[in-house]
């Protein structure tokens, strides 16, 4: 029986300890006196922990994006025993060290972790082990343990990183790594040849930890680095240590042009013409790489790139691939690399990039076919994820923006680690037999399977123009809400801008400001779709404006300007897109926000009314002409919208007001009374008929015009 004492001690602990493996992983603020409980040293033990990752998280080359883990290990009272239990906290599988958070945290029991070195049944069956992690989790667990949770907890140091920096994978694939970083390092940072991440590989890196007690770190062959110390700071400055004296050789020791001379003809194009080209190739490009499933694009010409694929030994290095485990599992093991100059006329460059297309798919089915066993996974798909123009810059594939962008930073940090073994030494990655068993291994199976449900609307790519206030505001959240990559376009580029940053930023929405009646200016919209995107899907004509008057009362100008911006705007905005959309080659969805107007006759709105029927027929007539190519063309009739309109705010609320001889606030509750339904359109509504349209479930409807306007009889379609 535990004694009253150790009984006050539990409850105190109690609170201490299950807070850590809860959301938080952090103590709460009980008020209490910490100073006996041991809650002090926890909470900086995560907190020092928690503020290294990040600090080594903040710099790519130091680790690439969610690359690598740390973690620290200390000591807690067990509320069950209250006794005290040593704990490993270790970064979770997934997540990024830049941002790490303590609910980030995987906390294990250090005792039942180092037991499992008695029953680990040999590299075999070393995958078991990671269910075997859960079994040593402490209290809730926190985070899923990571497959390197083996490396924290078996290695006997108090703080352990494990890091993808660029100059340190440089050492791990030069062809002659270990005698470099015996010359580099003395016996100070050891070498661990490459051995796939796992509880072997774990107990490699204890071992020499153990016969080297000196050494501050190792360098894993094919992979990265691991360091250690006897404190958070200690460890940090050793993973720093091992970085700067790699960085600090390669660049005194290496070579003047690891990546050989640059080629003539292959140099950058100056940056408006690059831009430029990158515009018109990302979309066939982009349809190429959707063959297997649909994908978005990043692009970049980023320095570093541009000059990579200026030089000699571009492509006999790009056929190496990359070797991080992290790098090719989002890059594919190689690119596709376009093998012509920026010189070359843009159909040879299409048509080249198709024959390479068809050419890469062949390699890779070859390389699962040499490599698969009866137990692999099926081949995930044959696309490239990167895609290298000479001259141009780099397009980077993924599901979603976010994936995208990070497999293009993944193939940045693979150009600095080849950079680097190419200065010194060799480049020579991991054998592609290797590469293979990570990338169809079953444990990374098992995680793509855990990845949420993509949501309707991912992977397509959104342009929706007035997008800036009212409907168009509404329907851009809506579709960046359902998955979509949204291009706000609007005649006011503040508007543009403050939607884009609300709906999250450039992984999901960017802005252009422009003008639908300009010709050029939506050729900048459907460019800024492009570069920013990879292209464009699903296009909203919404941009619009209307002034009520008698026909006796409407100028020249009235009816040039409605007509301007919603016939000719939307015109030309569905021409543009539509030449995009062909180029893909994946189908897309037209929108166009017509009007109830477009059908029901009323006083006050010849321009207006006339300039909507415009539309309403031009849903048709396209319709008509672009199903051939999957496009669908629909339109939504909505009616009396005056929440959140500009429309309804700058006059034409006032002026229909007075049409109707009701004070303008009313409005709002005048149209809903006299719809059948009683009920104010909001642009939610409007936008919700959008999604509807596009979503998928309508995949067989097109000229179709969908009023939401609560119901008007005399606006009934026949
Ligand atoms: N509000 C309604 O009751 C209602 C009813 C039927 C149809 N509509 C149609 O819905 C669309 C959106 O209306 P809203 O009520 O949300 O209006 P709104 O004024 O709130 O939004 C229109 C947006 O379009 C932008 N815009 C205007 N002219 C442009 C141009 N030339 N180029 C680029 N952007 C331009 C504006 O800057 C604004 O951000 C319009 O086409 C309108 O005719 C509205």
């Amino acid at each position: 029986m535990p004694n009253k004492d150790a009984l006050l001690h539990t409850r105190v602990r109690k609170d201490a300890l299950v807070t850590p493996n809860a959301e938080e992983g952090r103590l709460p603020d009980t008020g209490r006196d910490r100073s006996d409980t041991g809650e002090n040293e926890m909470m900086s033990t995560v907190d020092e922990l928690v503020a290294r990752s990040n600090r080594l998280g903040a710099d790519p080359t130091t680790t690439n994006f969610a690359g690598g883990n740390t973690s620290a290990k200390g000591v807690a009272i067990d509320p069950v025993t209250g006794t005290e239990v040593e704990l490993l906290w270790v970064k979770g599988s997934g997540g990024d060290l830049g941002t790490l958070t303590p609910a980030g945290l995987a906390v294990l029991r250090l005792d039942r972790l180092r037991a499992l070195v008695d029953v680990y049944p040999g590299v075999e069956r070393e995958d078991e082990m990671v269910a075997a992690f859960d079994y040593c989790l402490h209290g809730r667990g926190g985070a899923a343990p990571s497959i390197d949770t083996a490396m924290h907890g078996l290695v006997e140091a108090a703080h352990v990183d494990h890091l993808h920096p660029d100059a340190g994978i440089a050492f791990a694939t030069a062809a002659d790594g270990e005698a470099l970083t015996k010359e580099c390092f003395g016996d100070r940072v050891l070498w661990v040849p490459w051995r796939r991440p796992g509880f072997q590989l774990g107990l490699d890196i204890a071992a020499v930890h153990r016969a080297h007690p000196e050494a501050i770190g190792v360098i894993l062959g094919g992979h990265g680095i691991t360091a250690w110390g006897a404190t958070s700071d200690e460890c940090e400055a050793h993973s720093r240590e091992i970085i700067r004296r790699a960085q600090e050789f390669i660049d005194s020791r290496g070579v003047a042009e690891p990546f050989g001379p640059v080629m003539p003809g292959f140099e950058p194009l100056p940056e408006a013409q690059r831009r430029e080209r990158a515009a018109a190739l990302a979309p066939v490009i982009r349809g190429l790489v959707s063959t297997d499933r649909r994908q978005v694009g990043h692009f970049t010409d980023d320095p570093r790139v541009l000059d990579f694929l200026s030089r000699a030994k571009l492509h006999e290095l790009a056929a190496l691939g990359t070797s991080c485990p992290d790098h090719f599992l989002r890059t594919k093991v190689r690119p596709m690399v376009l093998d012509l100059p920026p010189s070359a006329s843009l159909e040879d460059a299409v048509a080249r990039l198709r024959e390479l297309h068809t050419a890469y798919r062949a390699d890779y089915a070859a390389y699962y076919q040499r490599y698969a066993t009866p137990d692999s996974p099926p081949m995930r798909g044959a696309d490239p994820a990167i895609v290298l123009v000479p001259g141009v810059g780099m397009f980077s594939f993924g599901a979603n923006k976010q994936t995208a962008r990070v497999a293009g930073e993944y193939y940045i940090n693979a150009i600095n680690a080849m950079r680097g073994a190419e200065a010194i030494s060799r480049y020579e990655p991991i054998d592609e037999s290797e590469k293979f068993r990570i990338e169809y291994w079953a444990l990374e199976e098992a995680k793509l399977a855990r990845a949420p449900k993509p949501k309707p609307l991912t992977g397509r790519i959104a342009l929706v123009t007035g997008g800036g206030s009212g409907i168009g505001l509404a329907t851009a959240r809506r579709l960046a809400a359902e998955g979509a990559c949204v291009v706000v376009a609007d005649r006011s580029a503040p508007a543009a801008e403050q939607a884009a940053a609300e709906l999250g930023g450039p992984d999901v929405a960017v802005a252009v400001g422009g003008d639908v009646t300009s010709a050029s200016d939506v050729d900048g919209m459907v460019r800024a779709a492009a570069l920013a995107y990879g292209g464009v899907d699903l296009v909203v004509n919404n941009a619009g404006l209307s002034v009520s008057k008698s026909l006796l009362e409407t100028t020249e100008e009235d009816w040039d300007r409605q007509h301007d911006v919603m016939a000719k705007g939307s015109f030309l905005v569905s021409q543009a897109a539509a030449r995009v959309m062909i180029a893909q080659g994946l189908g897309g969805d037209i929108v166009y926000i017509v009007s109830k107007n477009s059908v029901f006759a009323g006083p006050n709105n010849v321009a207006y009314g006339a300039a909507k029927a415009d539309q309403a027929h031009q849903v048709r007539l396209l319709a008509a002409e672009l199903g051939e190519y999957g496009i669908r063309v629909n339109g939504v009739n909505p009616d009396g919208v005056v929440r959140g309109s500009g429309i309804f705010a700058s006059g034409w609320g006032a002026q229909r007001a007075a049409v109707y001889g009701i004070p303008e606030e009313e409005l709002g509750a005048f149209y809903a009374k006299r719809t059948l339904l009683k009920r104010e359109v909001l642009p939610e509504h409007v936008a919700n008929a959008v999604f509807v349209l596009t979503a998928g479930e309508l995949s067989h409807t097109t000229g179709l015009h969908i009023p939401v306007d609560a119901g008007v009889a005399a606006a009934f379609l026949r």
